[in-house]
């Protein structure tokens, strides 16, 4: 083949790019509900972070499993990308991070009672960071491979549980009723895996498997504080303290889910350290 041969224009069915990519179909699912200009970069926006929820949940899920096979590398690896993912989920705040409430207002009715608390690949995120919680099922009772999926994962440890198997594996004195607690209920913070956390932290090697674990998990815990937050206050921009569309109070309600920490004992053990 020569320096300057063109591209191949001569296909017998669909290009091999649309096999792969399907950007006809992914192209095709934008269907605004108003006459706006503005809704259709806040419908693919949140289309943009279904698909990024979707990569974090795959990546969390591959470190979760590397995990238990006692594979850190490969586990650290998967929490490096999403570290780097997770950044890009945060960027595509930009275009919405400055609604004024009259922008917003131009489609906001047209959601009805829609909202992003309705998203199910949010809730695999959060279940996965330990956040279980059961009533969130039961919006998607009506959808029965979402709910299927919701149900498996509020069952499964969570990447989080999977870190503290790994922690008394390898002879950290985690406590049993960490270990065999209910995998379905919230992770509670607990005095003893905060004390173990803090033993890793002071450990001489800093570059020590488990510190590098911490540090991995510690990153992305902080990136999904950055989403919510950045998430809080583009809301509060978009529509100060009105009731959200999903019949929360709205700004208050985000506040409160904003002020937690995924991970919580890697965050309080650096004060005992
Ligand atoms: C400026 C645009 C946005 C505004 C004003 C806004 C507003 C709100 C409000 C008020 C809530 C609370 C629930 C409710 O009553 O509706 C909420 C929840 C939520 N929104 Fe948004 N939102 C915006 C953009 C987005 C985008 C682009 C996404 C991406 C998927 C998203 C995802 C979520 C999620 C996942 C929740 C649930 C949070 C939780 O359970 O802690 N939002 N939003």
């Amino acid at each position: 083949m020569s320096h300057d041969a063109a591209p191949n224009l001569d296909f017998a069915g669909t290009t091999p790019y649309e096999d792969y990519v399907q950007a006809d179909v992914l192209t095709h699912l934008q269907h605004p509900l108003s006459e706006d200009p503005g809704e259709m970069v806040f419908l693919v926006t949140t289309q943009v972070m279904e698909l990024w929820f979707t990569v974090l949940v795959h990546e969390w899920e591959t470190a979760s499993r590397a995990l238990r096979e006692d594979r850190v590398p490969v586990a650290l690896d998967a929490l490096a990308r999403s570290a780097r993912e997770l950044e890009a989920l945060n960027a595509s705040w930009k275009p919405l991070g400055q609604l004024t409430p009259a922008q917003f207002n131009a489609y906001r009715g047209a959601l009805g009672e829609g909202s992003g608390f309705q998203s199910a690949m949010y809730r695999r995120m959060e279940f996965l960071l330990g956040e279980k919680s059961a009533s969130m099922l039961v919006p998607h009772r009506g959808a029965p491979r979402v709910h299927a999926e919701l149900e498996k994962a509020l069952q499964e440890p969570s990447l989080y549980d999977e870190v503290l198997r790994l922690l008394a594996r390898r002879g950290l004195p985690v406590p049993e009723e960490v270990l065999v607690r209910d995998l379905s209920l919230k992770y509670e913070p607990s005095e003893a895996v905060e004390a173990v956390w803090a033993g890793v932290y002071r450990s001489a090697d800093q570059s020590s498997e488990l510190v590098r674990l911490g540090e991995a998990l510690t990153d992305v815990g902080e990136l999904v504080w950055r989403w919510r937050n950045d998430h809080l206050v583009a809301t509060r921009r978009a529509m100060g303290a009105k009731a959200g569309t999903g019949g929360s109070a709205g700004v208050t309600w985000l506040e409160k889910r904003a002020r937690k920490n995924v991970f919580p004992e890697l965050w309080t053990a650096r004060s005992h350290v």
